[in-house]
């Protein structure tokens, strides 16, 4: 047995030196946006076409001085469905949002609304702002289908749109669901989007050269059904998300970069080479299952959703819902496991479901939490903080983590203590491990 004083001491040494590398850098009670004037905001709540209360943000993404959000349209009352903050107004930490890119755009008394209710948005390296729109309202209420999805680029520079593609019926299934996006921008002309289809798992390829899109399938874009069990914040619930998570790697010297994926009801994580996926014969073929890779599990409990990778270090960034957390893995590591697993933030309070995770082009890590199972399944109380976004450089994000590379041992042995201690502290197996990375620990702080 371990005595209580050694078990005092460790949690002082944890608290001590378990760090939160993340910085909060705005927060909201209620999404609210810039209106022409009062008059109209006040007659927006009055008719219904603002209801503040069923506005979440759940995409984000950071373009030079702006940062986006998507609200998606998963009940009435949300007058626009993208929108962003000016990053250089530090006048506020709750901004009032500016609808993107006009009034308008967002309007769905027109015939074929430009947007209708986008999920994740992404900007390239060429200053364009894709954005996949689900075009499906109200899934928590009535749904209703505008068309089968879309993904819209807008140039950053001034705003317009540059090209519109609805995906074509036969890209489509039953209970289809695209959210989730990536873009392999390393050659601005001949670009490519990645648009995860999480209902009916698959991933549809746009070339932006070709104006064309197709449908690939793999088993690996498909949820266990052993992962579907969540618990967040006291709400239980089971999901069967397939492909969620979609993360590019750097491009090697031939122009291709590997997509690393995973779907949301899974602790897997996955890779195919982009040649594979840009291929069009072969990815529309029925050889293209050998060319996937499983990288391995990260353990109990660890459905990721959102993934991002940062070019620049090769770190690979999740957030894990189950836990509050927001974790890492460095792609240069071979191994694929829980204990090649760091973690960057957990807060039980403050992290409640991260929702987005973006690296930008001054190198800053930005989260997004919106208690999202909250808003699904209780209701969001607007007398608290629901949304919070955090920053970081991602220098600082990783400092002392497994994906640093200018790794120290001692924290990350602190990381998986914590687990421990968080969880079994009363068991004899758990006293055992304590006392054998207590020794580890000792050893790392003499060596
Ligand atoms: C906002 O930032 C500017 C420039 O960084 C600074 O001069 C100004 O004092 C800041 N304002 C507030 C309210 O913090
Ligand atoms: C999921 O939750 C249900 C209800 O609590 C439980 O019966 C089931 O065993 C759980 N499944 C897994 C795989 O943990
Ligand atoms: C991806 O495929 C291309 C073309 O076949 C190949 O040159 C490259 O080495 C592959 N990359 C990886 C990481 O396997
Ligand atoms: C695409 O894949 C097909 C089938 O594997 C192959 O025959 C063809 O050479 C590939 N095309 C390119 C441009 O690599």
């Amino acid at each position: 047995m371990l005595s209580t004083s050694i078990v005092g001491l460790i949690l002082l040494v944890v608290s001590t030196l378990a760090k939160d590398n993340l910085q909060l850098a705005y927060e909201w009670r209620e999404i609210d946006f810039k209106y022409p004037n009062a008059e109209q905001r006040w007659s927006a709540i009055e008719k219904g076409t603002f209801k503040p209360a069923n506005v979440l943000p759940f995409g984000m993404e950071i373009y030079r001085h702006r940062l986006f959000l998507t609200l998606p349209r998963w009940r009435d009352g949300v007058p626009a469905t993208l929108a962003y903050l000016d990053l250089n107004d530090n006048s506020t930490n709750m901004p009032a949002l500016t609808p993107f890119p006009s009034w308008e755009a967002h309007s769905l008394l027109e015939p074929e609304p430009e947007l209708v209710s986008p999920f994740r948005i992404r900007a390239d390296r060429c200053g364009r702002l894709w954005v996949l729109d689900s075009r499906i309202a109200g899934v928590l209420e009535q749904s209703k289908l505008y068309g089968t999805a879309q993904l819209l680029v807008y140039d950053l520079h001034n705003d317009n749109l540059l090209r519109r593609h609805i995906l074509p019926e036969s890209q489509v299934k039953q209970g289809s669901f695209f959210a989730n996006l990536a873009v392999e921008d390393a050659d601005c002309e001949n670009t490519y989007a990645y648009a995860g289809d999480l209902g009916s798992p698959g991933l549809v390829v746009y070339s932006w050269r070709q104006h064309e899109s197709w449908r690939v399938h793999h088993h690996y874009f498909h949820p266990d059904p052993m992962a579907g069990n969540f618990s967040i914040n006291g709400i239980e619930f089971q999901w069967d998300d397939g492909l969620y998570g979609l993360a590019l790697s750097k491009a090697e010297t031939n122009g291709f970069s590997t997509l690393y994926f995973h779907p949301l009801c899974s602790t897997m994580e996955f890779s195919v080479n982009t040649s594979v996926l840009r291929n069009k014969t072969l990815a529309t073929s029925m050889d293209i299952y050998r060319e996937f890779k499983v990288l391995g599990s990260r353990g109990v409990n660890t459905q990721a959703g959102a993934e991002f990778l940062d070019q620049e270090s090769g770190v690979l960034f999740y957030s894990l819902p189950n836990l509050n957390e927001v974790a890492c893995w460095k792609t240069s590591n071979k191994e694929y496991n829980h204990n090649t697993q760091s973690r960057v933030f957990v807060s039980n309070d403050k992290l409640i479901f991260p929702s987005d995770i973006k690296v930008d082009q001054e190198h800053r890590l930005w989260v997004l939490s919106n208690q999202l199972q909250s808003y699904i399944y209780d209701e969001l109380y607007p007398g608290s903080i629901n949304f919070r976004i955090f920053k970081a450089s991602v220098e600082e994000a990783i400092a002392d983590t497994g994906c640093s590379s200018t790794r120290k041992i001692i924290p990350d042995i602190i990381n998986r203590l914590d687990d421990i201690l968080n969880t079994k502290t009363t068991s004899g197996a758990a006293a055992e491990t304590i006392s054998s990375l207590l020794i580890l620990l000792v050893l790392s702080f003499v060596l």
